[in-house]
């Protein structure tokens, strides 16, 4: 029962993820040559505030038998992360991340306490909590001025709660002998790669490779105005095995760092 519950979530944060991400279903046809795709992992975004923040969102994955498995932080975005893993290593790995509102101006604190302020008591403690979309209203004016300071403030106040992206586990991939090869047939195919950091994020010496799509763009129901803006997209990592022959499980701090990027309104390079 434990299984079907699982299946049930992450086919929910599927469905809301293909909504607003078209080019994944694309990608799962292309990539998949109609093999299925294996999941590595969904990451999840929220804000470092009571009741909502990154273990409020874990406490699902907690009580669905996952446990705590690494600790991230990336000073320089103001975000602190922590990836779970299922005991079954077929279950997708889930990375959860927390913007530190508190180290914000106090322009974007108040932004963000505005729309904390909107939140029904216990909203994170709710089963669909987790794919419920934005549970605020929103100015476009207001996400223009979180865009100013923080992408990732920007994109969870217009979006709120969904996975920011899925990822093809390459491993699992029949037909493909490199992530380099993957890359290769979705630009072919005339998909947009994120270039921050590289095409190809992490090597086989840090275990793990990583690449992503940019994101899609999506229109969004602003307060005072509809707007299209960058949505989410498609990640794709090649694990490689540790000194003990298993496949390393974990993530690398600097690549996941440049992953973030891939859903910037504005792109260096
Ligand atoms: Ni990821």
């Amino acid at each position: 029962m434990r299984v079907s519950e699982l299946d049930s979530l992450f086919e929910h944060l599927w469905q809301q993820y293909v909504e607003i991400t078209p080019s994944a279903q694309s990608i799962h046809a292309l990539l998949g040559r109609g093999q299925p795709i294996v999941n590595d992992h969904i990451a999840l975004r929220t804000y470092a505030l009571p009741d909502i923040g990154l273990e409020d969102l874990g406490a699902h994955f907690i009580q669905l038998g996952y446990e705590y498995a690494g600790d991230y932080d990336f000073t320089i975005k103001k975000l602190r992360a922590r990836h779970l893993q299922h005991p079954d290593p077929a279950v997708p790995k889930v990375f959860i991340s927390e913007l530190k509102v508190s180290e914000l101006s106090s322009a974007a604190q108040h932004i963000i306490g505005m729309l904390y302020q909107q939140l029904p008591p216990g909203f994170m403690r709710q089963s669909d909590a987790l794919y419920r979309g934005r549970p605020w209203q929103l100015s476009f004016h207001d996400y223009q001025m979180l865009l100013a300071e923080s992408e990732y403030a920007a994109w969870l106040a217009a979006f709120g709660y969904r996975a920011n992206h899925f990822t093809v586990s390459v491993n699992a991939l029949a037909g493909f002998n490199s992530l380099d090869d993957v890359n290769q047939t979705l630009q072919d195919a005339g998909f947009s790669l994120n270039r921050s950091g590289g095409l190809i994020k992490g090597d086989a010496y840090a275990l793990l490779e990583q690449s992503s799509t940019l994101a899609d763009h999506a229109q969004v129901q602003f307060s005072d105005q509809l707007a299209s803006i960058p949505s989410c997209f498609y990640e794709f990592a090649l694990r490689y095995p540790d000194a003990h022959g298993r496949l390393y499980q974990g993530f690398i701090e600097a690549s996941a760092d440049k992953i973030f990027d891939s859903t910037n309104v504005h792109h260096v390079g």
